[in-house]
C-alpha cells in the first residue's frame, strides 16, 4: 500500500467505526434472520388459526416485535404459514398445511398445526412469511430443538431464536417464536 492511501485508510478508521456503533446500538440488533423460500411457497392462503390436525399436535405462539427497539409489538401483522403433511409432502394442489394468523394489537400471535416430519435430508420445519405495513417482508423457517436432522442442513447455522424448545402443556407440544421486523 502506497504511503498516501495507507494514511488516507487510517482517516477513514474512525469513520467505519461511528457507523459501526450506529449500527450495533441502531435498528438491527434483533432482528430475525431470514431463511431460503424454498419451492413450495403458495401465495393466497386462508386466514385460520388451526392450519392442520391430522398428525401430532403442535402450538406455536410469540409476538411479533419492532426491531427498532426490540420491544414494540406490530399489530395487525400476518404470519404466512406453510409445511409438509404427515408424510412430509407439500400441498401444490390446495391449502392443506397452509394458512395466514394475523396479530392482536400487541402484536401477540398463536395457531394450531402438526408437528411436521422431515423430508430428505431436511430437518422438521415450518415456513413463514411475515408481512406488515411498514416493515420489508421477512421470509424465514422455524426448526426444533434436539433434532438430529439439523446438522445435515443449511438449517444449523439458524439463530437459536428460530430453534423452538418445546414443552408439553397437557401432553401437547408448545412453542414460543418471537419475530423482530
Ligand atoms: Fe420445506
Amino acid at each position: 500500500m502506497k504511503r498516501k492511501s495507507f494514511i488516507a485508510s487510517l482517516l477513514l478508521l474512525p469513520i467505519f467505526k461511528i457507523f459501526g456503533k450506529t449500527n450495533v446500538l441502531g435498528s438491527k440488533e434483533c432482528q430475525t434472520q431470514r431463511d431460503a423460500e424454498g419451492p413450495f411457497y403458495k401465495g393466497g392462503a386462508p386466514l385460520k388459526s388451526v392450519i392442520e390436525t391430522e398428525g401430532e399436535p403442535l402450538t406455536i405462539s410469540g409476538t411479533i416485535f419492532q426491531s427498532s427497539d426490540c420491544a414494540t409489538g406490530v399489530s395487525n401483522a400476518t404470519i404466512d404459514i406453510w409445511h409438509c403433511d404427515s408424510n412430509g409432502e407439500y400441498d401444490n394442489e390446495g391449502f392443506k398445511c397452509r394458512g395466514v394468523v394475523r396479530s392482536d394489537s400487541n402484536g401477540k400471535y398463536s395457531f394450531k398445526t402438526i408437528f411436521p416430519p422431515h423430508y430428505g435430508s431436511r430437518p422438521r420445519h415450518i415456513h413463514i412469511k411475515v408481512r406488515a405495513q411498514g416493515f420489508q417482508e421477512l421470509t424465514s423457517q422455524i426448526y426444533f430443538k434436539g433434532d438430529p436432522h439439523l446438522q445435515n442442513d443449511f438449517a444449523r447455522n439458524a439463530e437459536p431464536s428460530r430453534v423452538l424448545s418445546l414443552s408439553k402443556i397437557q401432553g401437547e407440544n408448545h412453542g414460543n417464536f418471537d419475530v423482530y421486523l
